[in-house]
Order: structure tokens, then C-alpha cells, then sequence
């Protein structure tokens, strides 16, 4: 196998190879910026609503004041679940992993609304955008306490829809702030695994939500969105940072991956990273119990001392959103809630100039052989 072709196949994860064009993210030239339709994600993250930044992903601009009111009043009109998912959410076992019910929701939702020429992408768009916190909040709390929760919420925010159906009230202001500025960071990616997955479903022709429904199961594994689970089950297992040095020391001895570090795509820094540990800082000092934000920091601390090695967006992103109440489980659904922007504005680019994506792979198999019937063998 030559070089080059074994770098594009099964051992070389497509590392490197450009597949297609994209007008909506790149990480830009020197590959440690992250800008989504040439604004950097930094100023996204500290000046706007995420309605704003899923406005300007999905249509190329940032939206007018009226523009992002009008859109933000439209997402929260589809916040309600139909009785036919919620019949399909109760009878899914209460100990079923969450990403494993946006998945199975999203799929049944497009049996239920399915895409017509009147139920258009940018419709679905909007009601996935509205009504994933409903779902996720509606499957959880019937399975904890056996409440039927009502799935409307006063917030105009995505984030603080998703905050107030979890806690049964009002977030605080700076939970629905960082919370919001989480979903920013995390809206949008290039060709990161989930997205391709998406494209490559809507490629063939098929429907929308087989797009995302792709996308969701893609994004649940450890090596991709599941990281942000990892990283909390990582943080939590230390009593304070010097336990965490020494624990993270064994792991790296025993050639373990540590979940939070390291990048396909960046190589010195991920920049969407100081970003989400500012609002960890926050959060923790608001609470006066910093012990999980030292630990964080402390391990962060020995990935670059001993392998240079730096945090993703999903290491901080542990921290954070424990900070905010939110169980384990929900981190991965909270990446699709805010993903589906992207996942969103990606499939509607593949759309536009589609080409079946199909590549070819370097055939490693036996030499042509000749056929033995059953009874010969
Ligand atoms: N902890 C310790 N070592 C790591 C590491 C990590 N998180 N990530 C990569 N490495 C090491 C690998 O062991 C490998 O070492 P080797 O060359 O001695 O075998 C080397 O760095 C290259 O890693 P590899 O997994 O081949 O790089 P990749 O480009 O395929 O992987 C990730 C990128 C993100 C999948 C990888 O860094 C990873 O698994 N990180 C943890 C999961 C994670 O946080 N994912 C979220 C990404 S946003």
C-alpha cells in the first residue's frame, strides 16, 4: 500500500484528506481559530445569543435585531411534544442512555412529521432546535419521578428552556449565560465525524432526519461527543488535585487515553476552550466549592507537562455543566441540542450541490479463489 493511500484509509481516519467544500467554519489558516461564517467563535461566545448564532449558521448573516426576536419567538413556538413521541418516550426503559433517546426521538419524529415539500428542512430545522430540551426533559422526568412535566417554559433561550425544564425553575442568570455560551462553542465544526455522517446520509437522497438521526448516533461515542461524560467520569474520581496528578500519572503509565485532551484537527490549542473554563471558574467561585475546577486545572496542568497535550472543549465543559446541576448523562444530548445548527446548515449545503459520497478503499482481502460447494469443505 503506498503511503499516501494508507494515510487516507483504515489507519490514517481520513486524517488530513480534504473531502469536499464548505462556506460555513473553518478553524482558519494557521488551524488554532475556530470562525463560523468568518466570525471568530470567541466573540460569538461572550457577545451572542446562541438563536443568533444558529440564525447565522443556518443563513450566512447575523440576524437584525426584529430577525433574531422573530427567530427566537419561532423556536420557542416548538417546544411542544406530540402525544405520539411522548407514547414512544414512555415506553423506552428508564435506564436507557440519553443519547440513546434523542436518537430514537429524533427518528420517530420523522415518522410523525415527516419531510413533505410543505414540512421543508428549514421547518424541521426549527422544530428539532425547539423541541429536543421537551423531549430529553419530558423522557427523564417520567422515568425519575413518574411526572408528566408540562415541556413549555417561560426563557426565550434554548438554554434556558433546557434549565428550567431539568430544575423545575427559573436558572439563574449566570447558569443560562454560560449555558448559552456552551451551546455557541459547541454549535459548529467543519467535517468533524457527526457532520460528515449527516452529509453522507443526506447524500444518498434520504430524508432529514435520517441526516441527523445519523449525526446523533455518530456524535454519542467516547472518542467524539461522549468525551464530555468521560471527562466527568475522569474529574470525579479524584478526592483533591494532588490525588488527581498522581492519578492521571497512572493512567498515562498505563498508555490510557484521557478523555478531554488531545485533537484531530488542532494541534497547539483548542480556542473554544479557555472560553468554556472561564464560565467553570464562574460557576464554581458561585458556588464557593471550587474542588472540581482545582482538580481540572490541575490535571490540565500535567497533560502539558508531561505529553504537551491540551484540553479539548469537552474537558472544561465536565466541569461546567456539574456546576450547573446537570446530570452526566445529559452533556452528549446538550452537544445535539446545539449541534443541530450545524448538523442543520451542513446538510442543507450538501443539498445544494449534491454528489453521492462514496469513496473507494485499498482491498486488502484474499487473491480471486475458486468456489467449494458445502459438502466438499
Ligand atoms: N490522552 C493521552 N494520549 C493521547 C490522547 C489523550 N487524550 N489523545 C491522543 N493521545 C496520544 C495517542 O495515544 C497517540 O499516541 P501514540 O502515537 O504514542 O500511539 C497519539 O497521541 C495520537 O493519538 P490518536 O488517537 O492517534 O490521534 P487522533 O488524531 O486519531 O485522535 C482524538 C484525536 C481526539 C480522537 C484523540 O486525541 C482522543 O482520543 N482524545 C480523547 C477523546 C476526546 O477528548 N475526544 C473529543 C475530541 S473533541
Amino acid at each position: 500500500m503506498s503511503e499516501k493511500s494508507k494515510s487516507a484509509g483504515g489507519s490514517g481516519g481520513l486524517a488530513g484528506v480534504v473531502v469536499g467544500n464548505t462556506s460555513i467554519c473553518t478553524v482558519g489558516k494557521e488551524g488554532h481559530s475556530l470562525l463560523y461564517r468568518g466570525y471568530s467563535v470567541n466573540d460569538l461566545a461572550d457577545h451572542a445569543a446562541f438563536e443568533e448564532v444558529a440564525y447565522l449558521l443556518l443563513n450566512g448573516e447575523l440576524p437584525s435585531a426584529s430577525q433574531l426576536a422573530d427567530y427566537q419567538a419561532r423556536l420557542k413556538a416548538q417546544r411542544g411534544v406530540p402525544q405520539a413521541l411522548k407514547d414512544i418516550l414512555e415506553k423506552l426503559p428508564a435506564d436507557s442512555h440519553p443519547m440513546d433517546v434523542m436518537r430514537t426521538a429524533c427518528s420517530a419524529l420523522g415518522c410523525i412529521e415527516p419531510e413533505t415539500a410543505e414540512n421543508d428542512q428549514a421547518k424541521i430545522t426549527d422544530r428539532l432546535l425547539g423541541i429536543f430540551p421537551s423531549v430529553l426533559l419530558y423522557w427523564h422526568h417520567l422515568h425519575q419521578s413518574g411526572k408528566r412535566i408540562d415541556t413549555l417554559a417561560p426563557e426565550d433561550s434554548i438554554a434556558g428552556h433546557f434549565l428550567h425544564l431539568l430544575h423545575g425553575k427559573a436558572p439563574s442568570e449566570l447558569q443560562e449565560r454560560a449555558c448559552d455560551a456552551s451551546l455557541t462553542l459547541y454549535a459548529e465544526h467543519g467535517f468533524n465525524a457527526s457532520t460528515f455522517a449527516s452529509r453522507v446520509a443526506v447524500a444518498t437522497l434520504a430524508d432529514f432526519y435520517s441526516g441527523i438521526t445519523a449525526a446523533i448516533g455518530t456524535l454519542s461515542g467516547p472518542l467524539h461527543g461522549g468525551a464530555n461524560e468521560q471527562a466527568m467520569a475522569l474529574i470525579e474520581r479524584f478526592k483533591d488535585p494532588d490525588d488527581a496528578e498522581a492519578g492521571v500519572m497512572k493512567l498515562l503509565a498505563a498508555k490510557e487515553k484521557i478523555m478531554g485532551f488531545g485533537h484531530r484537527v488542532y494541534k497547539v490549542r483548542d480556542p473554544r476552550s479557555d472560553v468554556i473554563k472561564g464560565w467553570s471558574k464562574k460557576l464554581a467561585d458561585s458556588l464557593g466549592d471550587d474542588k472540581l475546577y482545582r482538580i481540572s486545572e490541575r490535571i490540565e496542568e500535567v497533560m502539558m507537562r508531561e505529553k504537551k497535550m491540551f484540553p479539548n472543549l469537552d474537558f472544561f465543559s465536565a466541569s461546567a455543566y456539574h456546576q450547573m446541576g446537570i446530570p452526566t448523562g445529559m452533556f452528549t444530548p446538550i452537544f445535539v441540542f446545539s449541534r443541530t445548527a450545524g448538523w442543520a446548515s451542513h446538510i442543507v449545503e450538501q443539498r445544494a450541490d449534491n454528489k453521492l459520497i462514496r469513496p473507494s478503499a485499498q482491498y486488502v482481502g484474499p487473491e480471486p479463489r475458486a468456489f467449494v460447494t458445502v459438502d466438499q469443505r
